[in-house]
């Protein structure tokens, strides 16, 4: 399979974003998941699915630039059909509708009536599952921060006893993620 290289992912993303600030939030937002995801594998893949993981987002804002939060949730199946549009392969595809929170099921589709179509998007692969992770680690807000694994543990718990128990297992397997040095680079706080 060929995977697209660093400067040509920069060029999708620059091709689907609607404005400036929608990149540099977006793009600089999958950089730094792929920096976090490198702290815990070497796989070329990993990093080429952090970078794309987030392409979605970009479907969401309206023509005067405004996001559409209500809908926040549906950024994964948009980037996976965004990537599939671009002639991407299907492992590709995946890292964007497969990366959401610590995994949705389909239970979860139903029972808070999400706009999804009903079924499980959870991380499947060693590689998903790494993505996933380390998108935890740095939030999208305004500021943009970092988020320490004891923040997000806090915030998963509100989504109910077994998101909080997979992240606790993710924890346990891919162990924690240095985030002091990119948040000096970066200027983001760690919160
Ligand atoms: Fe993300």
């Amino acid at each position: 399979m060929r995977v697209p290289s660093d400067g040509e992912i920069r060029e999708l993303h620059l091709r689907h974003a609607p404005s400036a600030e929608a990149f540099d939030l977006v793009f600089t937002h999958c950089e730094i998941v792929a920096r976090i995801a490198g702290q815990f594998s070497g796989s070329p893949l990993v990093r080429v699915g952090a970078l794309l993981h987030d392409v979605g987002v970009y479907r969401l804002y309206d023509a005067d630039g405004r996001l559409d939060s209500a809908n926040y949730i549906r950024h994964g199946v948009l980037g996976e059909e965004l990537l599939r549009e671009e002639g991407l392969p299907e492992v590709l595809c995946r890292f964007c509708s497969h990366h959401t929170g610590v995994g949705l099921t389909c239970a979860d589709v139903r029972e808070q009536r999400l706009p999804l179509a009903e079924a499980d998007y959870l991380a499947d692969t060693d590689e998903e599952a790494v993505v996933m992770y380390a998108d935890k680690f740095h939030s999208k807000t305004t500021p943009p921060v970092f988020v320490s694994a004891a923040t997000y543990t806090v915030k998963v718990g509100r989504f109910g006893e077994d998101k909080a128990l997979a992240f606790k297992g993710m924890r346990e397997r891919f162990g924690e993620p240095e985030l002091g040095p990119l948040a000096a680079e970066y200027g983001f706080a760690i919160i």
